[in-house]
């Protein structure tokens, strides 16, 4: 299947400044991409460079197998949701919805047909003759996806929709975002910058950090096997540990010592890779630690250790106990018996580590 978008060597400077760095992506038919990053990493600029609202410095941009690299926004056979939702505060949902069709000459008939699709869809049909003032923040959010969802375009394109909605509503939006997605198999390019958006909501997510692209992949993937110490501090809420440790090779294992406080390192077993350096950054879930008996995996570990923090969050209760020098969060079951201040076994799942290069902080397994 052709990519529906297909970015290549793609810069983009402003001025002296350049930007963007060498971007390169594509996804398929269907996808839900993600484009997560801090604040400044220019996620905006890419996806107004895809819209078109940005020219670029140099490369190409395909959209649904067609250069669309010099053509201009309206020819592109896309449709974007704005952070702003930029609605006509005078003219009503029904005309926000379909004024865009009205321009483009379509016929009032179809019109009508398309917006009643949508309202439905979206559940605002009974809102379709307020002003955009009489509504919510949840349902201004929905009239401005149902403006891009009657272009029924090659490809959609939402920066930040979200952020301006309380915590809840954006969790309910979320889901109604997912299921319209599934619902329509659209493919989307959605920028963010809250991991936990990027997660549950992409089939692929790209990463990027001051311009460049960190890594791109599943979720599953950027999870499980980030790329580097940026990927695996930013992904996952609370984020990785990322524990300072020295590698022994003894025989065929690895001994892997995390040097503690007023006690004898921990020392750990991994085989696996045969060729790690004598120091690396271990890189651990705090999921992937639990309370001793509460863990199966290929090679779990235990270890007594000492705990300085208890923190209950209803469904887990968070441990932390310093090792390496950092604060390591554990994940442990709600009904824990664990008390700040005491000792503890703790089982380490050394199946699911990621090992990183201290110095370029790339990923070694
Ligand atoms: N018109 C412009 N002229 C010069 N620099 C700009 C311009 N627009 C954006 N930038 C710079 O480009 C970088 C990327 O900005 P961009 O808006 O793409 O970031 P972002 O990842 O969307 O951030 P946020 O999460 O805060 O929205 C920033 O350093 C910004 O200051
Ligand atoms: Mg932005």
């Amino acid at each position: 299947m052709a990519p529906i978008l297909d970015i290549r060597n793609l810069r983009k400077s402003y001025g002296a400044t350049e930007i963007l760095h060498d971007i390169n992506v594509a996804i398929e038919p269907g996808d839900f991409l993600v484009l997560v990053g801090p604040s400044g990493c220019g996620k905006s600029t890419l996806l107004n460079c895809i819209a078109g609202l940005e020219p670029i410095t140099s490369g190409t941009i395909d959209i649904a197998g067609r250069d669309m690299t010099d053509v201009s926004p309206r020819d592109r056979d896309i449709a974007m949701v704005f952070q702003s939702y930029a609605l006509y505060p005078t003219m009503t949902v029904a005309k926000n919805i379909t004024f865009g069709m009205k321009v483009r000459g379509v016929d009032q008939a179809t019109q009508e047909q398309k917006l009643s699709e949508v309202a439905e869809l979206l559940q605002i049909t009974p809102l379709l003759q307020r002003k955009p003032g009489q509504l919510s923040g949840g349902q201004r959010q929905r009239v401005a996806m149902g403006r891009a969802l009657v272009r029924d375009p090659a490809l959609f394109l939402f920066d930040e929709p979200l952020s301006n909605l309380d915590a809840k509503l954006r969790v309910e939006m979320r889901t109604e975002i997912k299921k319209l997605h599934q619902t329509l198999n659209a493919s989307i390019v959605y920028v963010t910058h809250d991991q936990i958006e990027a997660m549950t909501l992409a089939t692929k997510i790209v990463v990027m950090k001051g311009g460049v692209i960190q890594q791109i992949g599943t979720p599953a993937e950027i999870y499980n096997q980030p790329a580097n110490l940026f990927v695996a501090d930013f992904m996952g809420s609370p984020a990785m540990n990322l524990i300072p440790a020295k590698v022994r090779r003894d025989g065929s294992a690895n001994r892997i010592e995390i040097a503690r406080a007023g006690a004898a390192p921990l020392v750990l077993e991994d085989s696996r890779p045969a060729d790690l350096p004598a120091d690396v950054i271990l890189g651990l879930r705090p999921e992937d630690i639990a309370e001793a008996g509460f863990r199966a995996g290929s090679n779990v570990q235990e270890a007594q250790c000492h705990i300085d923090m208890v923190e209950p969050a209803g469904a887990d209760t968070y441990v932390v106990s310093e090792l390496g020098g950092k604060q390591v969060t554990a994940r442990l079951h709600a009904e824990t018996s664990a008390r700040a201040g005491q000792s503890m076994t703790l089982a380490f799942d050394l199946g699911k580590v990621s090992y990183f290069a201290p110095e370029s902080g790339q990923r070694l397994n």
